[in-house]
């Protein structure tokens, strides 16, 4: 599969609002296949154009589904390293299994081993080894890791000799590994090993933006393989997806984007054709108001009603990547009311909103 990177969709719709006009990120950057127009993923991309070329150990981390592996393809397809990316999962493979198919085995090294194998950190030699879900590794094998990483050399069970490999390492985990440490189930050494170079990836819910350009780009993807050229998400179905929280981050959406898809009928989907827990958050979103209680002592009403203002202002733009008009028609006002309202509280250049609007009008 292949998209066009979200740069070159790109278009700073937020000119208005920008000042100095200076584009967020670089334009030079060729992550492949990875879509966001979020500033932070854009300091990742970065980081991985950086560390590609290098054999530095890159250990990723994000919520399930939040690219973990699309990050380890980039990395390997940039690093121009000769080799094959080789993905273990981890948590998948029992713990004796694990060890023979990470560093191989000899002929009889144990019951049913009748012939010699060699493991994928040989398979990955020139390349580079995914070891996903590395937070679920036993202890054992984190200790024989270890020896791997500081070596360079693997030793197959079973065998005397221990053989040289030239691997990059991508380690990854949806566990918040810090916390493995603390908790005694990850080993504090191997822990720093392997985070050479941290990447955390956001959950899609903090990616301003990003929920439309990936729902957009998902739609005309599925779109072209349906040969329905004409499908397109309504403006409500986009907003109703933008508030709700993604647990199951961009995999989550991906999917879903691909059900409606094709069970729609016609061409615009609306906010009906999607599942009911999509509403359920959006009523949430509403009825935030029933579990307001005030302190005893008071509060300042004007200057809590300017603040949830400008929050709710704030906070339109974000979702609509910056489209005033997309943002007045959320928070029910005329868009020169919008303007105005910016321009009195003299926001712009304030609200700092991801450029990610590529069909946009403002
Ligand atoms: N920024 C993105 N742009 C386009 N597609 C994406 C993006 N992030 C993730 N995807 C897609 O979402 C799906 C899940 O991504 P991936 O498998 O890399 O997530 P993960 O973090 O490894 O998940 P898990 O922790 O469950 O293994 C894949 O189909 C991937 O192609
Ligand atoms: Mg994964």
């Amino acid at each position: 599969m292949a998209y066009t990177n979200a740069f070159s969709a790109s278009r700073d719709s937020l000119s208005e609002l920008a000042a100095p006009q200076v584009p967020r990120f670089s334009a030079s950057t060729a992550i492949p296949n990875i879509i966001s127009g979020c500033p932070e993923m854009h300091k990742i991309f970065g980081v991985i154009e950086k560390v590609a070329k290098t054999r530095s150990t890159v250990l990723v981390l994000g919520e399930s589904g939040t690219g973990k592996e699309l990050i380890a393809q980039a990395l390997h397809s940039l690093s121009g390293r000769s080799g094959k990316l080789v993905p273990v999962n981890c948590g998948a493979i029992p713990e004796d299994i694990l060890e023979s198919e990470l560093f191989g085995h000899e002929k009889g090294a144990f019951t049913g081993a009748v012939a010699s194998r060699i493991g994928r950190f040989q398979l990955a030699d020139s390349g580079t080894i995914f070891l996903d879900e590395i937070g679920e590794m036993s202890p054992k094998l984190q200790v024989k890791l270890l020896r791997v990483l500081q070596e360079r050399r693997v030793d197959p069970v079973g065998s005397a000799r221990s053989i040289e490999v030239d691997v990059r390492v991508i380690a990854a985990t949806n566990k918040d590994l810090a916390e493995e440490v603390k908790a005694g189930r990850f080993r504090e050494d191997l822990y720093y090993r392997l985070q050479v170079v941290p990447v955390t990836l956001p959950p899609l819910r903090e990616r301003n933006g990003d929920v439309r350009l990936l729902a957009k780009a998902f739609l005309r993807r599925q779109a072209d393989e349906l040969s329905k050229p004409m499908l397109e998400l309504s403006e409500g179905t986009l907003e109703a997806m933008s508030q709700y929280p993604w647990p199951g981050n961009v995999r989550e959406l991906e999917n879903l984007v691909e059900r409606i898809a094709i069970l729609c009928d016609s061409d615009s989907i609306e906010p009906s054709q999607l599942p009911d827990h999509i509403h359920e958050v959006r009523a949430r979103v509403s009825r935030s108001f029933d579990d307001i209680t005030l302190p005893p002592v008071g509060v300042d009403f004007n200057a809590l009603i300017e603040e949830y203002e400008n929050r709710l202002i704030s906070t339109a733009l974000n979702q609509t990547g910056g489209n005033k008009k997309a943002a007045a028609r959320l928070l029910g006002l005329n868009r020169t009311t919008l303007v105005e309202k910016i321009k009195k509280k003299g926001l712009e250049g304030k609200i700092e909103v991801s450029v990610i609007s590529d069909d946009v009008s403002v």
